[in-house]
């Protein structure tokens, strides 16, 4: 009888020491939904060491968290405030004394392009036009459009050509032309989560501004007329010697 219950004991203490297991809260499927600009708190806790060094460690990435020493025995919180290029982090959490049983939470950090507003942008005929829109997001935008006085751009007949590389899109003539390249110009992002943005460009062209090469010309002038006063000058010398 006394044996068996030693057993049992001896059973318990084992479980208790080996069985080890660290949660992570709140751990939504290991993925936690988020926004740019949020607050996220993660607390890890360590269940079954009854003894022993429960300090815990956490990890971004792989990269450690400093942690104040009380935040460390048994149970940890971590706050990410505000959230910001977190997106696709992972956040893990172990105890110091081992590292075999790790839980782990990956941040999905939602956020849509800030476009707003409009602004006046100038070009010179025959210069090169550009706007650009941000359009990073999470999750990616269905779509990015232009349009011009409210209609789609027309790229062929504005000789227009729109480039997304997924951080901007970029609207881009090579040669300004008053009457295809003057008017509104507007960009919008489409989200499947978000609502849509854009942001306004009011496009004027003016009259081609005439580029003096001034500064050559200045010294042009300076030395054309330093030699001709010290042609002036040695002549004078000259004529005088002359004159004698
Ligand atoms: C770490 O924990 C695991 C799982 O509980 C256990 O099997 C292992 O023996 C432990 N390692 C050490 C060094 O305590
Ligand atoms: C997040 O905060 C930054 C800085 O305060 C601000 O510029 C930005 O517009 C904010 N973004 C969102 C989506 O709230
Ligand atoms: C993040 O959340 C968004 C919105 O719910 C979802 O569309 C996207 O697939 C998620 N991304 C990942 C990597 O889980
Ligand atoms: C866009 O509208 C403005 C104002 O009505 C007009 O002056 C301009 O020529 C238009 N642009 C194009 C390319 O049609």
């Amino acid at each position: 009888m006394i044996l068996i219950l030693f057993f049992l004991v001896l059973l318990y203490c084992s479980t208790q020491t080996s069985g080890v297991s660290i949660q992570i809260h709140p751990n939504n499927t290991n993925v936690i939904l988020t926004e740019l600009n949020k607050t996220v708190s993660l607390t890890c806790e360590s269940d079954g060491v009854a003894e022993g060094d429960n300090t815990l460690v956490w990890l971004r990435n792989n990269a450690k968290i400093n942690l104040k020493e009380e935040n460390k025995k048994g149970r940890s919180t971590v706050c990410i405030t505000p959230v910001k290029e977190d997106n696709g982090a992972t956040f893990s959490c172990y105890l110091h004394s081992n590292d075999s049983v790790k839980a782990s939470v990956t941040l999905n950090v939602t956020y849509h392009p800030q476009l707003s507003g409009s602004e006046n942008v100038t070009f010179e005929i025959d210069e090169t036009l550009v706007l650009q829109c941000d359009m990073r997001a999470n999750p990616l935008l269905l779509s990015m459009s232009w349009t011009l006085n409210g209609t789609t751009v027309d790229l062929m007949a504005g000789g227009l050509s729109v480039t997304n590389d997924g951080v901007t899109s970029v609207l881009r003539a090579s040669k300004v032309v008053r009457k295809l390249h003057e008017g509104t110009y507007e960009c919008t992002a489409t989200s499947p989560v978000y609502n849509s943005s854009s942001k306004v460009f009011n496009v004027i062209v003016t009259e081609k501004t005439l580029k003096f090469p001034l500064m050559p010309l200045i010294a042009g002038v300076v030395v054309v007329f330093v030699t001709t006063l010290l042609a002036v000058v040695s002549r004078w010398k000259k004529i005088i010697k002359c004159c004698k």
